[in-house]
């Protein structure tokens, strides 16, 4: 059997592009389509090939329009608690990955569609992009980190308001609020979210990913994020990409990075 029934890989020049793929649902995210981006995430991690990562949705409509309602109705108090830690575990993830994450949002993204996409390093969005946590609507909260992140990305009024009215919002919106990068014609999404990555793998790969872990410090209250830059900021210069990024710019040549 296919590692991957509900998702799409497609690797273009080291970026993987991971597509859900449950168009007719509007690529909600039931358990088998959360346990197979922990195995989709797991592979950025783990192959040198990949350079870094887009997820984006199946079909015009629909980024992900949330969980998978028909799963969530079953849900009891005590496999609740297990299904939000899972999801909560695969997103995070995403979010601690030192390689690159895009979400490229075509269309809904709704609960932890949204989720999914705050996840992510940054959001490009197409102009029909819609963005939401609606679980209010269904006597919920969000599971997957939403109550966190979007008030990490938006603020507390704001992201209290989209979550107690369960209001969407428009890409234009959401690029005003800081929870898009960028908003761009439907055509351009994957050459934008490409144009950002092919910009970033250029870089040297462990000063991106300690980028990553510095910002991601600021957020975790067992951790001293000026201390994580200074160790971080130390361990840059005991690398040789330091070396080649230096010599290159007194040179007054393009450096190569190793990654090492
Ligand atoms: N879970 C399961 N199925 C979903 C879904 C979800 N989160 N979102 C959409 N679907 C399914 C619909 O049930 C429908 O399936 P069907 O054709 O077998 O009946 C199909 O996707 C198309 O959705 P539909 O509602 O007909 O499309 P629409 O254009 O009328 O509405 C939305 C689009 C996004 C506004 C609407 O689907 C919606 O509100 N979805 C739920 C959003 C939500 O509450 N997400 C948070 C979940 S915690």
């Amino acid at each position: 059997m296919s590692l991957y029934e509900n998702l799409l890989l497609n690797l273009d020049n080291g970026i993987l592009v991971i597509t859900i793929n449950r168009a007719d649902k509007l690529n909600a995210l039931n358990i088998d389509t959360i346990r197979e981006i922990k195995t989709a995430i797991q592979q950025v991690y783990d192959d040198p090939a990949v350079k870094g990562a887009i997820f984006t949705g199946a079909g015009e409509k629909a980024f992900v329009a949330g969980a998978d309602i028909s799963e969530i109705s079953e849900l009891s108090e005590v496999n609740a608690r297990s299904f939000a830690e899972r999801g909560q575990e695969v997103f995070s993830m995403i979010e601690r990955c030192t390689k690159p994450v895009i979400a490229a949002v075509n269309g809904f993204a709704l609960g932890g569609g949204c989720e999914l996409a705050m996840a992510c390093h940054m959001r490009v969005a197409s102009e029909g992009a819609r963005f939401g946590q609606p679980e209010v609507n269904l006597g919920l909260i969000p599971g997957y980190g939403g109550t966190q992140r979007l008030t990490q990305l938006i603020g507390k009024g704001k992201a209290m308001e989209l979550m107690m009215t369960a209001d969407m919002i428009g890409a234009g919106e959401a690029k005003a609020l800081g929870l898009v990068n960028h908003v761009v014609p439907a055509v351009e999404l994957m050459p934008k979210c490409m144009e950002i990555l092919n910009k970033i793998v250029s870089k040297a790969p462990l000063a991106i990913g300690l980028v990553i872990d510095c910002v991601n410090a600021v957020y975790d209250k067992d951790e001293n994020g000026y201390q994580t830059e200074a160790n971080s900021f130390a361990r840059c210069c005991s690398s040789q990409d330091f070396i080649e990024g230096t010599n290159a710019f007194l040179e007054k040549r393009k450096p190569v990075f190793k990654g090492a």
